[in-house]
């Protein structure tokens, strides 16, 4: 579906969003391993989480929506039950990530297979760490799905030091630890999102090179209810469309403020965004609150390379305020983008370059300058949530407006995205 989008006068109103995805994959994971009944709130509904929950119910879970909150009943430890077809992980290269780390720990044989998309994404990142441990892991002969994970009698803890930042990889390593009886140790020089180890209550120590986190047997989920607080990723979104329309103001309450996701109201602050935090609480070692931005005259700036993996996923939407803020938009050191759902770096310069603007693309970034120049521009979704999303924001923004193709893929991270949208145009 073509989604088209007319011109806004301004924003105003509040918004309360889906539980954050990363939290909400990694709830219905401990919740499927731990032994017993426990409760979700808030879980995200996009398709992403949708294929964590269902690769669980063919492992024997049940999981069931209730009225508020989403009931998962755990089997234990070795408690999940072989597939009697494949796991099908679609979209969604957390839920394959992370559930390998599970898988190659369980003495029954799986198969992770994914969408046209997922099935491009590198995993040696995590066969190569897994294999490490003893799993007996193996990709496609470019080291891509499906993957297939065969039977083990028991897997070995590793001390391993992280080549990628990757929240995914080291998920997926610590997923693993949890089934070894000796101690795992896994350390990062840039820190990547940390929701696994606060939610597990891991411990750490920072050390000259990094940051070392610890896992074992020891560290194993036990039932307990969740409370997912709204995502960042989507809320940022609305807080860039706010802070570039006219005379709006807008509240997104009880928004993750986990240090490792705020890089990108740190960034837009720095750009002179107008945005104030409130009433700020605590849920499952996580802080979160309610986020307030209003109309802002932006400035572009130097982003520093150590806060690219906080604001990995909201390159996207950070790339249509640098357009309208002062001076060159220019982000390097995230060649990453370039095995997220789509080459997100070839996307946003793809769609960029038809706006009339001087677009530079780098291996690990691009730079933008000039002014736009076509004002009633057809986007290219590529079929990625996170481009369709900024993309169908600046369009709000465009004198004529614009449209983005194949707008449908919103479904992955926010099925919801234009009644939100809707609710706070005035
Ligand atoms: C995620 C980690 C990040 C992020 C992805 C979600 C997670 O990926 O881009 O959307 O939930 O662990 P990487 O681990 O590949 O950086």
């Amino acid at each position: 579906m073509t989604q088209e989008f007319n011109p806004i006068n301004k924003i105003e109103g509040t918004l309360e969003l889906p539980g954050d995805k990363s939290i909400s994959h990694r709830a219905v994971m401990f919740a499927s391993l731990a032994k017993g009944k426990s409760r979700i709130y808030n879980l995200s509904n996009g398709e992403d989480v949708n294929s964590t929950k269902k690769c669980f119910e063919s492992l024997g879970i049940k999981i069931k929506k209730k009225s508020n909150f989403t009931e998962i009943i755990g089997n234990g430890y070795m408690g999940l039950r072989k597939s009697s077809h494949d796991l099908d992980a679609g979209n969604s290269g957390t839920t394959t990530r992370l559930i390998s780390g599970i898988l190659v720990a369980q003495n029954f044989k799986s198969k992770i297979i994914g969408d046209e998309s997922l099935s491009k994404r590198p995993m040696k990142r995590i066969i190569e760490p897994l294999s490490l441990m003893g799993g007996k892991i193996q990709g496609s002969a470019n080291f891509t799905l499906p993957i297939e994970i065969f039977p083990v009698t028991e897997i070995r803890s590793i001390n391993y030091e992280m080549p990628v930042a990757s929240a995914q990889v080291k998920s997926a390593i610590i997923l693993a630890g949890l089934h070894c009886n000796g101690i795992t140790s896994i350390t990062e020089k840039i820190p990547s999102r940390d929701h696994t180890e606060r939610m597990l209550g891991l411990k750490s120590k920072i050390i000259s090179t990094g940051k070392t986190v610890f896992v074992s047997k020891e560290n194993y989920p036990e039932s307990n209810d969740y409370f997912i607080p709204s995502d960042i990723s989507t809320s940022a979104f609305f807080i860039v469309l706010t802070l570039l329309s006219k005379n709006s103001q807008l509240k997104v309450k009880n928004v993750s403020l986990n240090e490792t996701r705020t890089g990108i109201l740190k960034v837009l602050i720095a750009m002179g965004g107008k945005i104030e935090i409130d009433n700020i609480k605590q849920s499952s070692g996580e802080d979160y609150g309610d986020i307030i931005a209003s109309s802002s005259e932006l400035k572009n700036i130097v982003i520093d390379q150590k806060i690219i993996p906080n604001i990995i996923d909201e390159i996207p939407i950070l790339s249509i305020a640098g357009i309208f803020a002062d001076g060159k938009f220019e982000i390097k050191n995230a060649s990453e983008l370039r095995g997220k759902e789509t080459d997100r770096i070839k996307s946003i310069c793809h769609n960029l370059t038809n706006l009339g603007l001087f677009v530079e693309e780098y291996e690990d970034g691009f730079s933008c300058s000039g002014s736009i120049s076509n004002f009633y521009p057809a986007f290219e979704s590529f079929g990625d949530h996170r481009i369709a999303m900024a993309f169908g924001i600046l369009s709000l923004l465009l004198k004529g407006g614009g449209k983005v193709d194949n707008f449908n893929c919103v479904n992955i991270s926010n099925p919801n995205f234009l009644t939100q949208l809707k609710s706070i145009i005035n």
